[in-house]
């Protein structure tokens, strides 16, 4: 396993990780599996950035070891406590004994928690530098982008933003490029972990990215720590994040999800799916047995709004719906435009429960729910048809 110079001594010396399917404990399904991404920086002194998760430590210091003495390491820059890149710190700086860890104040208190101590440890603020010898390492607090300690180095002579969690997609490949992949993949793994990540810290990214903007920092090269590195037009997933933040970038579609008991809220559903496809939108259908959570939020990012139907049981929801209405509480779709639909038998709730998730969550209710009791009648569909083409009508 060797390291990768992407460009002139910058190498990519991180780990592939083709088998994991979920990540941050099962609320995020990751079907590409994704790459833990550590940058070395040789010369008169040599730096590494981020390292790997744990279990991919010895990969990385393969990589290192095949362009330095792991011993000529005098930096270990740590932009995010997390434990997918700061997992191999401990093992770095336990083989290296006089480096030096470099991050900011909050990450000492989280890396102190997770680890041993006894680090010799360099707090950075935003602006201070590090002098590889001639190689400037310039530090960004980015609280927020996703932790509180979370920083962004920069490589000043070389323009390229090191921006760890920010800008990353979970995407396994031998390739480094962003440009060399395809971009269907590169694209919708972006989007999910963007909509699964970072959707309810939109403020924050907006004005991060304003504030990055209004320095005027040139980028020629963004290597964040997942995925691949934006080397061809590096600024489009700059300009696809701002978008995102504030809400502008909206498709064609509208998602309907539910669960059903015994066929009833499933009628409903495809009735409201018709309405909002003769509306001239499109309805993406996720039944939420079949469905992967967090692929829902991926699809509602850029949609026009979404629909969520169950019955009821116990006075409550089917106990399926849950995660997403979890994901819709946290995540957070701020004015993303929404209704509930549902049936029931002897009593309701469950509509009241799916709003109050959607209030939760800030979003827009644009219609009173749609719930009917029992099976549904010809009637009855007709009406949820009709239903369909009027949230259409409002979201379009
Ligand atoms: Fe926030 Fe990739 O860890």
């Amino acid at each position: 396993m060797k390291a990768v110079e992407i460009i002139k001594d910058v190498y990519w010396v991180g780990g592939i990780d083709y088998d994991v399917r979920n990540f941050h404990g099962y609320s995020y399904t990751t079907h590409h599996g994704t790459t833990y991404n550590a940058y070395l920086i040789t010369g008169e002194k040599t730096a590494l950035i981020d390292a790997v998760y744990g279990p991919f430590s010895d990969e990385m210091f393969r990589r290192i070891s095949s362009v330095v003495s792991t011993d000529e390491i005098q930096y270990v820059i740590s932009n995010h406590a997390e434990m997918d890149h700061s997992g191999a710190v401990p093992e770095v700086l336990d083989r290296v004994k006089n480096a030096t860890l470099v991050c900011t104040a909050r990450a000492t208190d989280v890396l102190k928690k997770h680890y041993p101590d006894g680090w010799n440890i360099q707090t950075v603020k935003t602006g201070e530098e590090v002098d590889l010898g001639g190689k400037t390492l310039r530090f960004y607090e980015a609280p927020m982008l996703h932790w509180p300690e979370s920083m962004f180095t920069y490589y000043v002579e070389e323009e390229m933003l090191l921006p760890n969690d920010a800008f990353g997609q979970h995407y396994a490949t031998e390739k480094r490029f962003s440009d060399e992949v395809d971009q269907n993949v590169l694209w919708r793994e972006a989007e999910k972990y963007y909509a699964n990540i970072l959707w309810p810290l939109s403020r924050m990214v907006q004005r991060k990215i304003e504030e990055v903007v209004e320095l005027g920092l040139p980028i020629k090269t963004i290597a964040p720590s997942h995925g691949l590195i934006w080397r061809k037009d590096p600024l489009q997933i700059v300009t696809r994040y701002l978008e995102w933040a504030k809400g502008e970038r909206i498709n064609s579609k509208v998602v309907i999800t539910w669960d059903t008991m015994w066929q009833s809220t499933t009628k409903i559903a495809r009735a409201i799916a018709s309405g909002v496809n003769d509306e001239g939108l499109t309805p993406l259908l996720h039944l939420i047995p079949h469905s992967d959570r967090s692929d829902i939020m991926a699809d509602l990012l850029e949609a026009r709004g979404i629909l969520v139907g169950c019955p009821t049981l116990h006075n409550d929801i089917l106990p399926t719906v849950a995660p997403i209405l979890s994901d819709l509480e946290v995540l957070k779709p701020v004015g993303k435009k929404c209704a509930a639909f549902g049936s029931y038998g002897w009593g309701g709730g469950s509509v009241k429960r799916i709003q109050e998730s959607m209030e939760r969550g800030k979003m827009d209710i644009v219609l009173e729910p749609f719930v009917l009791k029992w099976v549904p009648t010809d009637d009855e569909l007709t009406k949820a048809y009709e239903y369909g083409r009027e949230f259409a009508r409002k979201v379009k």
